[in-house]
């Protein structure tokens, strides 16, 4: 068979700022992990301390064979108060990308993931008509200093999580309901706002918060080509594989609507689009169906299923109908072996995807470092490189070298057999 992968194919592994980095301090997600009645399971504290140690965090990446790095760059570093640029922190990430540069890494940049400062959560969040326009003014502001060291642009990470979680029966309050919820009601006590306005990224699911999330990723989009119309830039989605169970039907086709459908029609007419799967959702009469009895599982209890990965692709190609980039993509283990057989079966899948001539423009894993699990803390192990927390060690699992030998043998076919 004639090898698929294109030869500028990014092979690459991600992390997000809060999740890595440690210290976010001035960020929303910072505050609502030390509410009273938080639903964070531990604060993410020093977290894998990245922000200090990304020099060998990123030669260790290179070394490895991977030939992109996606990471964040920190909203609530760059802009600790509303208006104030922190040049410093700029410079901080001017040095990340230059380290990826000098190791040959393309670095695919996300300007927003889940975390915004909290500044922004007191004036109303992402159900608040003015975000979008301060968001882009950041955008503005990073690409002017950065923008010519960046490789790929993410807008915003999945847009569409709340409606999802919200299906799991995670997060997705009323306004009218947030003031019954402790942290909620903490939040809104602390920053002196009507609850109801207390509107995280992660955790709002209301129409208003879908119009806002569509006008900022527009504004952001429109505030990065400015500085770089050669750059490519999207928005990343979490797509899971929506199926049902008989009766189920209904309920499925209202999620996949809700979550997966309506943020792909708003994808058109981008540079790609940023699909991250990490396994299917199933919905019976019910509602969300737990895992079928006896099958595998992963350390949140879900089924391991790395089949989704082509579906999702798929079927973001029929419905963006852009090119596709898989930014995200992993297995919540503490068995490494099981996750080398998840990528396996996911990558083969990509490779179907680009035989049957669907633009897939790389596969980036998640996650380059066992990290901050968001609400989970730091129990779920996503990363391809374990981190000893007490002295911040890295060492590297098996998945790690197989994906990064693969990268390496494919970057090799494809240059010796450009077919
Ligand atoms: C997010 C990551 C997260 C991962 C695993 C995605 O929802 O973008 O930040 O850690 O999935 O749950």
């Amino acid at each position: 068979m004639t090898n698929p992968f294109p030869r500028d194919f990014l092979w690459g592994v991600a992390t997000a700022g809060h999740q890595v980095e440690g210290n976010n301090v001035n960020s929303d997600t910072w505050f609502l992990e030390h509410l009273p009645g938080t639903i964070f399971a531990e604060p993410s504290g020093d977290a894998v301390d990245h922000y200090h140690h990304y020099r060998e965090d990123i030669a260790l990446i290179a070394g490895l064979g991977f030939t992109s790095y996606r990471f964040s760059i920190e909203w609530a570093r760059v802009e600790p108060e509303e208006g104030h640029i922190s040049v410093a922190e700029l410079d901080h990430y001017k040095r990340v990308l230059e380290t990826c540069l000098e190791h040959g890494l393309i670095p695919v940049v996300t300007f927003h993931h889940f975390t915004s400062p909290r500044w922004l959560l007191q004036l109303g969040g992402w159900e608040s008509d003015s975000t979008p326009e301060l968001f882009a003014r950041y955008c503005d502001r990073v690409m002017a200093h950065l923008g010519h060291l960046i490789g790929v642009a993410c807008t915003l990470n999945e847009p569409n999580l709340p409606w999802l979680l919200e299906s799991f029966g995670i997060g997705g309050e009323a306004p009218e309901n947030r003031g019954t919820v402790p942290m909620w009601a903490a939040a809104a006590e602390r920053l002196g706002v009507d609850a109801r306005t207390v509107a995280p990224f992660q955790f709002c699911s209301t129409e208003e918060g879908f119009q806002v999330k569509v006008a900022a990723h527009r504004a952001a989009t429109a505030a990065i080509k400015a500085h770089r119309p050669d750059l490519l830039v999207g928005w990343t989605l979490a797509n899971s594989d929506i199926q049902s169970l008989p009766g189920g039907e209904g309920i499925a086709d209202q999620v996949r609507r809700d979550v997966n459908e309506r943020f792909l029609e708003a994808s058109r007419g981008d540079d790609f689009v940023g699909i991250q799967t990490y396994g299917r959702t199933v919905y019976g009469p019910d509602g969300h169906a737990p895992a079928p009895e006896g099958v595998p599982v992963n350390q949140m209890g879900e089924e391991i299923y790395p089949q989704a990965l082509e579906a999702t692709i798929r079927e973001a190609h029929r419905i963006a109908r852009i090119p596709v980039i898989v930014t995200e993509n992993g297995l919540a283990t503490e068995d490494d072996t099981q996750r080398l057989a998840y990528l396996e079966t996911a990558v083969d899948g990509v490779a179907s995807c680009l035989a049957d001539g669907i633009d897939v423009r790389g596969y980036i894993a998640w996650t380059a470092f066992d990290n901050f699990e968001w609400i989970f803390g730091y129990r779920p192990k996503f990363g391809l490189i374990a981190v000893d927390r007490t002295t911040q060690e890295r060492t590297p699992k098996e998945s790690a070298r197989w994906l990064g030998n693969r990268a390496r043998q494919e970057d090799k076919v494809t240059a010796t057999n450009p077919a």
